[in-house]
């Protein structure tokens, strides 16, 4: 049970006061009885000598006292004491409280002990139960007479007076006791409360601090321990305040560098549990659900990171680089570089950084590949040519039928040596960005005019019919004119090198939003599902040895693709394999 601490305190100050007065009362009514019962037995004293004096007076020549009841009577009356005279041989000749019969009646009194005190000490006291008159009684005896030997004078208060003025002490000390209980308790209440009150103050500022309010400030309340406890708490509260808000400021700005970053961050504590994880990471691994204290196997399900995370755990090297490739949820290839975080030689955690070199490695292997295709189309038309030289110098010269094939053979290859050699070099231009364009608002029928006079004889060679659909209201378009005629080329050129003899081949130009949209669409043989994706690809034909005997590089859709790009457009194919293809492409128009 919580008690409040002025409770506790009010509590303690009146437990001693009520000691202190428990103790003050004791003493004090003990003090004060003896004090009274002291006082008494003076005034009583004092009252007997007195008695004493006034007996003495009436006392006769041979020492013998007449008329002692009255005279008791009359003493007592003004004394408001009991007086009883008793002659020395004990006999009692005078009392207050009896008439003369009774005087008579009542046994000898030398045996009393105030009266044995009074005849050995010269003043006897007693106190004792008064069968005559049936109270507790103080007496007090003294001789009288010549030589003190006419008898004794003995008076007697009843003790119930004692204890009457006893009663009243006890009750004005109670009283007195009480009040000061009081008044003890009712400061006690105050000055509790008064120090407890900014103590519980302080509590609930301290308490609303610990659930993050900094607004409530102790009210200093004076300049002693407690308004410098006050002052250490306001202080303290500016401080946390001020540090809360600097760790929320770095948290913001490690948030914002973490969130901005493009590689992916995973902090793990000593035992891998992760502690950290970036959205780079979370999105490389549809990571949705939150992955704090899961160990990386858990959270992004791919052992492959459990085992780097591991590895470095184990081995606490300086720096890990691992290349790793991850099949789930997509196929990736990811380099880890990890670090220990080791602290005073105590290993802390890891820092794992990821970085996606999928698209690196991909291009890699395009230029790889790339090589090894360019060296394999010239070795074709080289060998070809050494070949047929070779043959001439041998002797084949002399042979008149064949030298002309032979030579027609070598240009035919030297020609698409040539055009391989042109292909490669746009293509690295466009590439590399190295080709200057010169954007300019174009009319696109005099571009196709140019285009079908080079294109010709193949044309009439092959008995293909065109059309060509230009509405009036297309507008120019904004493009580089040798380019844009080179995407023409390129594309009517495969639907004449791809069409059979009787084909048609039709071009419309039509008008979509921003961009002008060209379709060139052949009755040829068409393209399979499967390649479709891929004829953009340098090198890639569907028929490779058709292509290059009809004098293909692989490289034209590829060339293209690039021009139509670089001018803000879009290229795409569909096809009907055996009936037919459509190329379209996208410009902006002006
Ligand atoms: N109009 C078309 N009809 C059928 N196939 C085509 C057509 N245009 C292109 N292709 C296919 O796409 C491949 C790539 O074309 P391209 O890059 O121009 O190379 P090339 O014409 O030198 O073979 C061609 O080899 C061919 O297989
Ligand atoms: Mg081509």
């Amino acid at each position: 049970m919580k008690i409040k601490l002025h409770w506790k305190l009010t509590l303690i100050f009146c437990s001693a006061v009520t000691i202190g007065l428990v103790i003050g009362y004791f003493y004090l009514v003990g003090n004060l009885k003896g004090y009274v019962e002291h006082n008494l037995e003076n005034t009583l004293r004092y009252q007997v000598l007195s008695g004493k004096d006034l007996i003495e007076s009436r006392i006769s020549g041979q020492n013998i006292l007449t008329d002692a009841d009255t005279l008791a009577e009359k003493i007592g009356k003004q004394q408001e004491v009991r007086v009883t005279i008793i002659k020395r041989d004990g006999t009692v000749i005078g009392d207050t409280e009896l008439n003369a019969e009774e005087i008579a009646q009542v046994e000898n009194h030398l045996d009393r002990p105030e009266i044995q005190e009074a005849i050995t000490k010269g003043l006897g006291i007693s106190k004792r139960y008064s069968y005559t008159i049936k109270k507790y009684l103080l007496y007090m005896a003294v001789p009288f007479g010549m030589d003190n030997s006419a008898g004794f004078i003995r008076y007697a208060v009843p003790i119930s007076y004692i204890e009457m003025l006893e009663g009243k002490l006890d009750k004005t000390i109670t009283g007195a006791l009480l009040l000061v209980f009081l008044l003890s308790l009712t400061f006690t209440f105050v000055i509790s409360f008064v120090v407890s009150r900014p103590l519980a103050e302080m509590a609930r500022v301290a308490r609303a601090m610990a659930k993050g309010d900094f607004s409530r400030k102790p009210f200093i309340y004076s300049r002693d321990e407690i308004g410098d406890l006050a002052m250490a708490l306001s202080y303290m509260s500016d401080e946390i305040k001020g540090k809360i808000e600097r760790i929320k400021q770095e948290g913001v700005k490690l948030d914002a560098v973490l969130s901005s970053m493009f590689e992916g961050i995973m902090v793990v504590d000593e035992k891998g549990h992760i502690l950290l994880m970036n959205p780079s990471l979370r999105k490389l691994f549809f990571v949705d659900s939150s992955p704090e204290n899961k160990s990386p196997v858990e959270a992004i399900r791919n052992p492959q990171i459990q085992d780097a995370v591991d590895k470095i755990l184990k081995d606490k090297r300086n720096l890990f680089s691992e290349e790793v490739t991850v099949g789930q949820p997509e196929e990736k290839v990811l380099k880890i570089n990890a670090v220990p975080i080791i602290r005073n030689d105590v290993l802390e955690g890891a820092v794992l950084v990821f970085h996606d070199i999928t698209e690196l490695r991909k291009l890699e292997r395009v230029r790889q590949d790339f090589v090894a295709n360019v060296s394999h189309e010239l070795r074709t038309p080289i060998s070809s040519i050494k070949g047929y030289s070779e043959t001439l110098l041998e002797g084949a010269l002399e042979d008149k039928d064949n030298v002309r094939e032979f030579i027609s053979i070598i240009y035919q290859d030297s020609n698409r040596l040539a055009n391989l050699i042109d292909d490669l070099l746009d293509l690295s231009k466009i590439e590399s960005g190295k080709m200057k364009m010169a954007f300019a608002p174009l009319d696109l029928k005099p571009i196709l005019k140019r285009c079908f006079e080079v294109l010709e004889k193949s044309i009439k060679d092959k008995n293909l019919s065109l059309s060509i659909n230009i509405p009036d209201s297309i507008p120019k378009v904004i493009a580089d004119d040798k380019r844009l005629a080179q995407v023409f080329l390129n594309l009517l050129d495969n639907a004449v090198k791809y069409t059979g003899d009787g084909g048609s081949i039709k071009v419309e130009v039509s008008e979509s939003g921003s961009l002008v949209q060209i379709d060139i669409t052949d009755t040829g043989m068409g393209i399979p599902e499967k390649d479709i994706s891929r004829i953009f690809e340098r090198f890639y034909r569907v028929d490779k040895a058709r292509s290059r005997e009809l004098g293909g590089t692989g490289l034209g859709l590829s060339i293209v693709k690039h021009i139509v790009l670089s001018h803000g457009g879009q290229v795409w194919v569909k096809s009907e394999p055996g009936l037919g293809s459509t190329f379209s492409f996208t410009i902006p128009h002006a």
